[in-house]
């Protein structure tokens, strides 16, 4: 369960994430100051990583997540309108809001839809996205034991090593396996169902309004921040994994990197753009379809 998994995460998210950079908040405020977007719901809301920069910015913010003590890091940083609720059914009027934000979270969900929907019912200008584009870079599949965790995608921009990229990825899946097995820790049952590409499905189904790339950086990170982002367990699959078997993958982390492809050791090209879809439209094309 989604609420659960970020219940158990909540005290480490916001130091295993990057902050939202200046780039990225200006190009969202930019956006959303186009369409007259004041009162925003955002859904997922988190520990307000992404709403509270906007709400010191003068944006009027109300948030809603499944996940208690995600918002509690969320209200001890100022927010002060936070509301216990899943995304798909929400108890606020329609049109409550100029907007709705996402941001980060299609890939948890189990229906995107329906939340989608529900995002443009309660929201009268529009529903905007932070997305991530392109792929998720070489450390993707570090840790992966499963083909659809890493997918041979050596990152935007290292379309070349391809082939050399589903080697390495898959020689770490192995390595992973193994080590899954020396400890007894049942990797399946361990992490919920990511699924990556939702947003590109949705932008492929439900074409956005507006699609503006906000920010476009390189980011650098040394092994031991990356060491360090992993030794804090912030990420749901961590949650059950024992302290050994953490050690020994940190172990391992050490002794690879001397010998990493050049592909892998270069700054993560992270893009973010902005989705925007009108709620009229929306709400027109994601109508409940009567039983047949
Ligand atoms: C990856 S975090 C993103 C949080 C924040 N938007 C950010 O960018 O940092 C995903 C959040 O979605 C919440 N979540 C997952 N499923 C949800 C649902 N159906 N309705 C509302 N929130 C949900 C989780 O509890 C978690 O706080």
């Amino acid at each position: 369960m989604a609420e659960v998994e970020f219940d158990r995460i909540a005290d480490v998210y916001d130091d295993t994430r990057r902050a939202l950079d200046s780039e990225t908040l200006g190009g969202m405020m930019e956006m959303l100051e186009r369409y007259a977007c004041r009162s925003i719901l955002e859904i997922a809301v988190g520990t307000g990583r992404v709403s509270v920069p906007l709400m010191e910015r003068g944006f009027e913010i109300t948030g809603v997540d499944i996940s208690r003590r995600m918002m509690e890091r969320a209200k001890t940083k100022g927010l002060p309108n936070l509301v216990l609720a899943d995304g798909g059914g929400t108890a606020f009027r329609d049109g409550s809001f100029d907007a709705t934000l996402m941001a980060h979270v299609f890939h948890i969900l189990e229906d995107p839809l329906t939340v989608m929907r529900e995002a443009a019912r309660v929201s009268r200008v529009g529903v905007f996205a932070l997305l991530r584009k392109g792929g998720l870079g070489p450390w993707r599949g570090y840790w992966g034991a499963r083909d659809d965790a890493a997918g041979g995608d050596a990152g935007e921009g290292n379309e070349g090593v391809t082939e050399e990229a589903a080697k390495f990825y898959e020689a770490r899946r192995e390595r992973f396996r193994k080590l899954a097995e020396k400890y007894h820790w049942d990797w399946e049952s361990s992490r919920r169902e990511r699924h990556w590409e939702r947003e590109a499905e949705i932008l492929q189904s439900h074409p956005p309004d507006e699609l503006k790339v906000v920010s476009d950086v390189f980011v650098t990170e040394t092994l031991e921040e990356r060491i360090d982002r992993f030794r804090k367990g912030g990420y749901g699959f961590m949650v059950e994994m024992p302290a050994e078997m953490r050690e020994e993958m940190i172990s391992q982390m050490r002794a690879d990197a001397g010998s990493l492809p050049a592909w892998a050791t270069r700054p993560r090209h992270e893009v973010y753009q902005v989705a925007v879809w009108r709620s009229e439209r929306l709400l027109r094309e994601l109508r409940p379809q009567p039983a047949a």
